[in-house]
């Protein structure tokens, strides 16, 4: 009997995509893919380190699944992705929980295969973590998760060494993917049915290609790719935003009208303790610029509350930049301190409750803004492209706008994959519901 696999992702979608590749590399080896944790006999965690309470979250997960070790010496225990990139994770594993059997990281991915088989024939334990990446390593296999939407990595790591940020020590430093292999992937890709790609890059938009092909041209080579229907990106840096790049978005018909744009703050002070090189001023351009090009562009961010030293002008800033820009959506976090970056050693770390107490407001501001501007589209027409069913009701289908809007709607399997017109007859906060326009 084949030995059966089952991967659990933590983190952005980069690591979503990782475990793609992992997925697709043992299915070529013959392993199989377990429908959950306990048909599993090989139990991989792919780790993220920039959420809140990552750390604790994974080695909950990982102490959990001791027993299961104990009861079954044969299983066997993986773990990857950013957290192994940090040197005390890995003391803490050899110290606390030796019976893991592979530990590598986000540069070699690639071996993983091979470590694995190591494992199963010679019984030891293999740790194998890169520092840095090296050559990017091209035509790996990929087990999509989504049949007719696909993430398409085009650059990796960060330069940009945001001070509360884990991300350039974990990633390493950017590298971008030739755009001959992008294009390759993309076509084989609408080969495979594939209508709708994500490009994914933790800062896209400094992408530098062969033959001094950027980010914008990328994009304009892409629209040309027959039968591929949309292109989207994340995530972008409001400093490397190019006028070129607001121009692709007017000039190439599949590129979507959405953009996800971090602002991390509205406080141009905290922006400036962030490393984030741009002022509240400067993004509320870029704003106005994007608003000007592409009237019905929909906006995202992410935005950190409770960063060393914000007080509470500071946050009204924020609060402030969150009225005049009307985002259709936003990830809020807490600032919680990543160790080895340099705002660890800010001494004006905010309280708890304070933090806490700024959040729900933000929070309560951008449900309140979401929830108008989805009400707008009550009555609208929407081409939705159509993802599957909702995972509560399978007679519900789930799609999205061109600009990102989840729509739920009554419908039949037959649908999913197409590109329909849905009414819409209700805008909630998170989603809109719709029905199909006969
Ligand atoms: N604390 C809180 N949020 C963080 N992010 C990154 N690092 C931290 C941190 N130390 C958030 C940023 C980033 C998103 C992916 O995670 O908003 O854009
Ligand atoms: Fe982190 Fe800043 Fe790089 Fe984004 S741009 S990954 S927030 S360092």
């Amino acid at each position: 009997m084949n030995r059966k696999f089952h991967i659990t992702t933590f983190g952005c979608q980069m690591n979503e995509h990782d475990s793609e590749v992992m997925a697709g590399m043992l299915l070529e080896k013959g392993f199989e893919a377990a429908g959950d944790r306990k048909e599993a006999d090989i139990l991989i965690i792919n780790t993220c380190s920039v959420r809140d309470n990552a750390d604790k979250r994974f080695f909950g997960t990982l102490g959990a699944l001791k027993k299961r070790k104990k009861d079954n010496p044969d299983l066997i225990m993986c773990v990857c992705g950013c957290m192994m990139q940090q040197q005390h994770v890995i003391d803490t594993l050899k110290q606390k929980y030796p019976w893991v059997d592979v530990v590598f990281g986000t540069h070699n991915i690639h071996q993983f295969p091979a470590l694995l088989e190591n494992v199963i024939n010679e019984r030891k334990k293999q740790i194998s973590v890169w520092p840095d990446g090296g050559e990017i390593v091209e035509g790996l296999p990929v087990k999509r998760l989504h049949d007719n939407k696909a993430l398409v990595n085009i650059m990796f790591g960060c330069n940009n060494f945001c001070t509360y940020c884990i991300v350039p020590y974990t990633r390493g430093r950017e590298r971008s993917r030739h755009p001959e292999d992008i294009l390759k992937e993309v076509r084989g890709l609408v080969a495979d049915g594939v209508k709708e790609i994500m490009l994914l890059g933790q800062n896209v938009n400094s992408y530098k290609g062969a033959e001094g092909v950027d980010f914008a041209d990328l994009i304009y080579m892409l629209n040309e790719v027959e039968g591929l229907e949309r292109i989207r990106f994340m995530t972008s840096h409001p400093k490397d935003l190019s006028d070129k790049l607001i121009q692709a978005f007017v000039d190439c018909d599949k590129l979507c009208k959405n953009i996800h744009l971090p602002v991390q703050s509205g406080s141009s002070r905290i922006l400036k303790e962030m490393n984030r090189k741009y002022t509240k001023e400067q993004y509320l351009e870029l704003v106005r610029k994007l608003k000007e090009a592409v009237p019905h562009i929909t906006m995202s961010t992410d935005i950190i509350v409770g960063f060393p030293g914000e007080t509470e002008e500071d946050f009204e800033e924020t609060l402030d930049l969150v009225r005049q820009v009307r985002y259709d959506s936003a990830f809020t976090f807490l600032y919680s301190i990543r160790k080895g970056t340099p705002a660890e050693k800010y001494e004006n770390q905010v309280p708890e409750e304070v933090k806490h107490e700024r959040f729900n407001r933000l929070v309560d501001l951008v449900n309140t803004i979401s929830a108008e501007k989805n009400a707008l589209y009550k009555g609208t027409v929407q081409k939705v492209l159509v993802e599957g069913s909702s995972a509560r009701n399978s007679k519900t289908l789930a799609g999205r706008t061109d600009g990102f809007k989840l729509v739920n709607f009554h419908g039949c399997r037959e649908m999913i994959g197409r590109t329909i017109d849905v009414e819409i007859t209700e805008g909630k906060t998170f989603s809109l519901e719709g029905k199909v326009v006969e």
